[in-house]
């Protein structure tokens, strides 16, 4: 199978998403010469350009793509080849309205912007094959190819009635007859029952709460429903070049995907990392939801990545669209390379003038190539090149497992909860930014994945779990590992059905507890003093322990002297159960100390807060996301890859500075 190396060839990828569509002929000449000049060996072409290739149905325009490839070939710059089939033309729309996908309450979405396709459309299935089939044919063996993209950022969702079949049949797959449909979806309640398969639609508009299960089975299905056509597609262009590797680029921390699972299908793993709206650029924390995206994207891979896109400065999606302060694209594409990437790929090479994203910014901005963000994407491209010789190396060092699974997410998500404040993203994003700022270098993994390589997994929100993934975690914890659990975990099983006591009695008994009595989500803005002197919030929860030992209680409240951290050793192993949610700080101490008590430290000890360390290969990647300068004691003496000089004892990294340490000789 070719793998993310058929596409480095021994460089980290550099480049961006290339729309030469939306210029003259005479604009691409100079693209390819400030590409070069900017040290660009890679680009995406063709991503929105099915209504240029295929201008009415049927007609094929290649000329240009020719030229395009060509030139950029005979530039020794590669290729990432995109199938056009994320924005269908106007026409196929017109002609054919059951490819537009329709909402949950039947309205159509329109043509006029990207992304209006139904997944479960034979007529869209079969128009995107043929497009896929022609490019594959006429550019599958050329030299400029690398990497094979298939669609963009797979998300939409459909309510159609060719949905509503198709959703029947994958159900029939799952669940084999109606009875056991109706057993897991619990149709006794409010007279739900099913009588034939024709009567089951997918969840839409309805008069009040629709069934929970039927609308955690529609997220799955959904996910797999367009996972379907990327694994169409991706066998048409690998049937006409096997050795290219194939990817499509995920949107991060995206809910409507099942990840874990499509991870599986590519050669490459691939995502679009923007920052999180709520994240200013100035932020030193701001980071944090990068590495989320890096370690996730790395562990879906389970090795090298690919960051196919991110912004050079400002977005245009954020109610205020600043730019990148200077230092923050390096900082944040140094991030990416330390936590596995093997590229730093942007939206896009050159700013548009029209369409809606055009104060987008771009590798070339509106301002030209004299301008300083230009000289921001060549210094950048001259540091990937330093580089080079990480291409491929493994991230050391992860001995802690966050887990994390989309059907709990989609399960949480669903309205009817003990409390809607709770966030699933907002969970996973806090456990893991505390381990993040302690330098505590994790892997994301599914809970029924083999942990076997970790010394602690940590739960931060999983109210759904399966049984195997229960079985997993007792045996963890019985062979000797760490197991922290956030609150609420467990309280379902795959179906969402409350389990017997609203706690699995495998878990009850590994973190030992004897009852969950009552749920006490907290209100907005609510917190609760601990006797330990810390504060938490969101949640808590009236718990009665067997054998666990109640590190720390509720000092106030309705729950006052109630246990609210437990602690319980069970086999070789111990098992940690937080009935809250600790603020961020005894959050961080938190996990600290029992990754501590598990033998797992910091990449390096004593880094003050704020810098970023993390080990890939032989390197060592200091990433001072502060504005001050800070000097770094070093273990032995190190060489900065970037700069060539030599550390003997320790180093000044600048405010915003960065170094990639290696031993020295
Ligand atoms: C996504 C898309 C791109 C572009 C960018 C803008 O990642 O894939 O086409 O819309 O967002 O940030």
């Amino acid at each position: 199978m070719p793998a993310l190396s058929d596409a480095t060839r021994g460089r980290l990828l550099f480049g961006g998403d290339y729309n030469p569509e939306q210029w003259p002929e005479s604009v691409w000449r100079q693209d390819i010469r400030l590409m070069r000049e900017a040290g660009v060996n890679v680009v995406t072409v063709g991503v929105f350009s099915w209504a240029t290739l295929e201008p009415r149905p049927g007609a094929r325009d290649f000329g240009w793509l020719d030229r395009v490839l060509d030139g950029l070939g005979e530039a020794g710059i590669g290729v990432c080849l995109a199938t056009p089939t994320a924005s269908p033309p106007p026409w196929l729309g017109a002609r054919h309205p059951e490819t537009l996908p329709r909402d949950e309450h039947g309205s159509v979405v329109w043509y006029g912007s990207r992304n209006q396709f139904c997944a479960s459309s034979p007529v869209y299935r079969a128009h995107a094959a043929r497009i896929t089939t022609d490019l594959a044919r006429r550019y599958g063996d050329h030299e400029a190819l690398r990497l094979w993209h298939i669609n963009n950022e797979y998300g939409t969702a459909c309510w159609c009635d060719e949905t509503a079949a198709h959703f029947r049949r994958w159900l029939r797959a799952r669940y084999g007859d109606l009875d056991a449909l109706n057993t897991a979806w619990g149709t006794a309640f409010w007279s739900q029952r099913y009588d034939a398969w024709d009567e089951i639609i997918p969840p839409r508009r309805a008069q009040y709460l629709v069934n929970p299960t039927q609308a955690l089975d529609f997220r799955r299905f959904t996910s797999d429903a367009l996972l379907e056509c990327f694994v169409a597609e991706r066998d048409i262009v690998a049937a006409h070049s096997p050795e290219i590797p194939v990817t499509t680029n995920q949107m991060p921390l995206f809910a409507g995907l099942d990840g874990w699972r499509w991870a599986a299908e590519q050669d490459v793993v691939s995502v679009d990392c923007y920052p999180d709206p709520a994240v200013d650029w100035r932020d030193p924390e701001g980071p944090a939801h990068g590495a989320l995206v890096a370690d996730l994207t790395r562990s879906q891979a389970r090795g090298p990545w690919l960051l196919m896109e991110q912004a050079a400065s400002a977005v245009n999606f954020r109610a205020v669209n600043a730019p990148k302060p200077p230092g923050v694209l390096r900082q944040w594409s140094l991030q990416a390379v330390a936590r596995g990437s093997d590229g730093v790929c942007f939206f896009q090479w050159r700013a548009s003038r029209q369409g809606s994203e055009k104060y987008h910014s771009a590798m070339l901005p509106h301002a030209g190539p004299a301008s300083r963000g230009f000289a921001r994407v060549r210094e950048l491209g001259a540091d990937l090149a330093r580089l080079a010789g990480l291409v491929g190396e493994p991230v050391r060092g992860a001995r802690i497992a966050v887990l994390h699974d989309w059907s709990a997410w989609w399960a949480s998500q669903q309205p009817g909860r003990p409390s809607s404040l709770v966030d699933y993203r907002r969970l996973l994003a806090g456990w893991h930014h505390a381990l993040w700022r302690r330098n505590l270098t994790c892997d994301l993994a599914h809970p029924e994945a083999d942990l076997g390589g970790y010394r602690m997994v940590v739960a931060p929100h999983l109210p759904l779990l399966g049984d195997t993934a229960l079985a997993h975690l007792v045996d963890f914890v019985h062979g000797g590992g760490t197991l922290v659990c956030g609150f609420a975990t467990g309280v379902t099983d795959a179906d969402d059905r409350v389990r017997p006591g609203g706690l699995a009695p495998e878990l009850r008994a590994l973190l030992g507890l004897s009852t969950v009595h009552e749920w006490w989500p907290l209100p907005a803005g609510a917190t609760l003093a601990l006797d330990d002197g810390t504060r938490a919030e969101l949640w808590s929860e009236d718990v009665e322990v067997a054998d666990a030992e109640p590190l720390a209680r509720y000092a106030e409240g309705e729950l006052a002297g109630r246990p609210a951290v437990t602690r319980s050793r069970r086999g070789a192993g111990t098992a940690w159960y937080l009935t809250t949610l600790p603020q961020p700080e005894a959050l961080a101490a938190l996990l600290a100390r029992a990754a501590e008590a598990a033998g797992v430290g910091p990449v390096l000890p004593g880094l003050p807060e704020g810098v970023e360390a993390v080990r890939r290969g032989p390197a060592l990647f200091l990433l001072n996301h502060t504005t001050e300068p800070v000097t770094v004691p070093l273990p032995s003496p190190r060489t900065d890859l970037l700069t060539g000089r030599a550390h003997p004892r320790e180093l000044t990294l600048a405010g915003r500075g960065a170094a990639v340490l290696t031993p020295t000789e």
